[in-house]
């Protein structure tokens, strides 16, 4: 203990009080309770849902004496994990989420693993190490993305819907050609978003139309015909006309001879 720089020791007894079976928690206990970091660095992680994402703790060395990772997420008391090198030993407070885990094993490499990423899992994730040559702090603030599940169709009463169903962030839908356009977003509760666009080509001669959904996640295209339906009945009706008339021609066509060979009869 005496090779410790006095700033790790400080940070390995104030963590001290999460670490179960300590030495020297007693005389530490409700003394050190706040961390002071030197270094500090802040990192946005944007991570798609149902992936593995791992978070890094730097320094990612194996000279760390302790390792401690405080996840706060919302609605849930703060889950902390920590490792000691003295004693190769693990300990946790409050983490109930079994995805979430060391990546391997600490004492070799102290990064954490989200595997599968759910919705739940947005918020902070903080890594403080204590190493002989100092202190070291590194918060992600980490995004779940869910990209939306895009539809395109025209309802019963023929109006064109376009819609990105429970995406994150919410998706912006754009039309070709554009048109008299009304968008709606409905939020979801679990942070996802739907997003609906209904259009409108009110007197154009608009055959073809696309839909385009912007994303973070990625984007999409969808087509839709608009005059096949109409172009299907008109050829039914004009089949329907044309048969009409045959069948009425051949009638007058018999009542005709018909008379033509009764005349001659008479
Ligand atoms: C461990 O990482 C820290 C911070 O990056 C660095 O200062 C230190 O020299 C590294 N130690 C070794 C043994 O690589
Ligand atoms: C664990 O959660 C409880 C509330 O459920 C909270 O009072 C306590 O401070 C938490 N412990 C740690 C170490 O965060
Ligand atoms: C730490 O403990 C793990 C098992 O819990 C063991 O596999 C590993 O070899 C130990 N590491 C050291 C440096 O003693
Ligand atoms: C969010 O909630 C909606 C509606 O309950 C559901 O359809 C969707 O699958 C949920 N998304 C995630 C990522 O849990
Ligand atoms: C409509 O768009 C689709 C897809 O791009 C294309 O294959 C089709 O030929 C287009 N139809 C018309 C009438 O432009
Ligand atoms: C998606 O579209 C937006 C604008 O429409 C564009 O800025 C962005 O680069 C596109 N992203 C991808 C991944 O193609």
């Amino acid at each position: 203990m005496h090779t410790l720089g006095t700033s790790a020791l400080r940070v390995l007894m104030s963590v001290n009080i999460l670490v179960s079976a300590s030495t020297f928690s007693s005389s530490v206990k409700g003394k050190e309770r706040s961390l002071t970091l030197p270094a500090e660095a802040n990192t946005s992680l944007s991570v798609p849902v149902d992936t593995k994402a791992v978070l890094l703790c730097p320094p990612d060395n194996s000279t760390a004496l302790l390792v401690t990772w405080t996840i706060s997420l919302r609605d849930q008391p703060p889950c902390t994990r920590a490792y000691r090198r003295d004693s190769n030993e693990t300990s946790e407070r409050n983490c109930t989420d079994e995805r979430i885990s060391w990546e391997s094993r600490p004492d070799q490499n102290p990064a954490l693993q989200i595997d599968p990423v759910a919705i739940t899992h947005d918020g902070y994730y903080r890594c403080e190490v204590a190493a002989p040559d100092g202190l070291f702090g590194h918060t992600y603030c980490l995004c779940v993305l869910v990209p939306p599940k895009v539809t395109l169709f025209r309802d019963s009463s023929g109006t064109v819907v376009c819609r990105a169903a429970a995406g994150k962030p919410s998706a912006q839908i754009f039309w070709t050609p554009r048109g008299d356009c009304h968008a709606e977003e409905e939020p979801l509760g679990n942070g996802t978003v739907t997003v609906q666009s209904t259009c409108h080509w009110e007197g154009r001669q608009v055959s073809n139309v696309s839909c385009s959904v912007s994303h973070v996640t990625g984007n999409k295209s969808l087509f839709l015909e608009l005059k096949t339906g109409d172009q299907l009945s008109l050829n039914l009706t004009i089949l329907y006309i044309t048969s009409s008339i045959l069948v009425a021609l051949v009638i007058v066509g018999f009542i005709w001879l018909w008379r033509i060979g009764c005349c001659r009869k008479c």
